[in-house]
Parts: structure tokens; C-alpha cells; sequence
């Protein structure tokens, strides 16, 4: 489904962040990106859901080369692509349900058509009694939660998660986790980018280590 060839990127005039890197990632397909702090693992994610362009190399995501894609197309393929960002991004102003049904509603849907599912998928996460709460007063676990709704709700074929599990306590860690197992066992191609260690000997998936810009991947 994402196709790096010999890909390179710098910010700037800077060094080169990442170095011929090339990977694929599968459909239904499970991998932890993993690397210490600074090693360019948000970059390569920023690379993967194409808010970043490779300053070297060859992207293709879905079959289309994201060099010579129209930016009427971008939309179209990113929405194939669900995101959690590390500081998670909700709207304050919104309450939890509504912010897991923005995108349904910025794509011109009427509520009584997804209203069910976004109750379903929030029950799914753990955040049945905090659908009508603000964001504010929502734990970071809870917010965790949430931001992976949002980034689930439109059925994406790729799910991209930043650290997803760096602001909770251990044992909520292994939840999330299972959540990202579930989800992956129903179709979606999951990839975790993670410095936790303990985190990736829960779960027996492709690794891609990231080491002074040099991706390793073991399958
Ligand atoms: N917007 C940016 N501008 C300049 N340098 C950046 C930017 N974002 C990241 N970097 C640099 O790229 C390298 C990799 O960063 P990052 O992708 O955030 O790594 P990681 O997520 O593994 O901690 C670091 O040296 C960082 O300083
Ligand atoms: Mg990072």
C-alpha cells in the first residue's frame, strides 16, 4: 500500500534526517517503528501521511507517486489514512463525541447516518461516559482514547500512531495495544511509532529500527 524507495529528506540546509530508506508496508500488516529520541521516527511517519515530501527517493502511496499527484488527489488518499499525532490534537471547544465525528461531518455527512457508529466506536474505546465531556477535563489515557477514535471513525486502510502510548500508565499501555491487535485483526495495517522497548515485546510484529537515519526492518 506504501511504497519507500531510497527516500532521503532534511529540513532545509540541514544534515539528511533520514538516509536511503526503503520499506513497503502491507495490507493487514503489523510493524513498531522504533528508534531513540531524534532518530526520525515522527519524520518518517510525517513522510508516510504525506505532509512531508521526501527530499530524495521515491514515495508511492496506493499506487500513485506522490511526487506527480494532482493536490486535488492528496485528500482522497489521506482520508485512506487514519493518524494519531502525539499531543493528539483535539478541539477543546467540542465535546469528545464531536470531535471523533468531525471528519464524518467535514465530508458533508448528516449526523443521523453515523451518529450509532461513533457511540459504537467510542464504547469500543472505553469512552462511553465521557462522549459528552470537553476534551479539558479528559485524562491523557482518555484523550489517548479519543484521538484514536478520530483517527478511526472513517475506516481508514492504514492507521499511523505517534508514541500512542507515551503519556499512560503501563497497564493501560497493554490496552491500547490490544485495541491496535483488535483493529488490525479486522483489516487495518497498523504502524506504531514507539522508543518503548518494553511495549514491542508484547506483541510479535515486523520491526523497522530506525538508527541515525538508516532504517533496519526485521520481520
Ligand atoms: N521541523 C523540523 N525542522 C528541522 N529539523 C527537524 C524538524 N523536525 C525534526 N527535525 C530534526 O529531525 C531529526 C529527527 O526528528 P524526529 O523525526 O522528530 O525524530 P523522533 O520522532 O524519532 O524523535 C531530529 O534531529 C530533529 O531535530
Ligand atoms: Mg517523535
Amino acid at each position: 500500500m506504501i511504497r519507500f524507495e531510497n527516500v532521503g529528506l532534511r529540513y532545509g540546509m540541514g544534515p539528511e534526517v533520514l538516509r536511503d530508506v526503503s520499506l513497503h508496508i502491507s495490507p493487514r500488516s503489523f510493524q513498531f517503528l522504533t528508534g531513540p529520541s531524534g532518530a526520525g521516527k515522527t519524520s518518517l511517519l510525517r513522510l508516510l501521511f504525506m505532509t512531508l515530501k521526501p527530499t530524495r527517493g521515491s514515495i508511492t502511496v496506493f499506487g500513485k507517486d506522490i511526487a506527480t499527484i494532482s493536490s486535488r488527489e492528496m485528500p482522497m488518499l489521506r482520508r485512506r489514512i487514519g493518524v494519531v499525532f502525539q499531543d493528539f490534537r483535539l478541539l477543546d471547544h467540542m465535546t469528545t463525541y464531536q470531535n471523533v465525528a468531525l471528519p464524518l461531518r467535514v465530508r458533508g455527512k448528516e449526523e443521523a447516518t453515523y451518529r450509532a457508529e461513533v457511540e459504537e466506536l467510542l464504547h469500543w474505546v472505553g469512552l462511553g461516559e465521557r462522549m459528552h465531556v470537553l476534551p479539558p477535563v479528559l485524562s491523557g489515557g482518555e484523550k489517548q482514547r479519543a484521538a484514536i477514535a478520530r483517527a478511526l471513525i472513517d475506516q481508514p486502510e492504514i492507521l499511523l500512531a505517534d508514541e500512542p502510548t507515551g503519556n499512560v500508565d503501563p497497564p493501560l499501555a497493554r490496552r491500547l495495544l490490544r485495541l491496535f491487535g483488535e483493529l488490525n485483526r479486522s483489516g487495518t495495517a497498523v504502524v506504531i511509532a514507539t522508543h518503548d522497548l518494553t511495549l514491542m515485546d508484547q506483541i510479535n510484529a515486523r520491526r523497522m529500527i530506525l538508527d541515525q537515519g538508516r532504517l533496519d526492518v526485521y520481520d
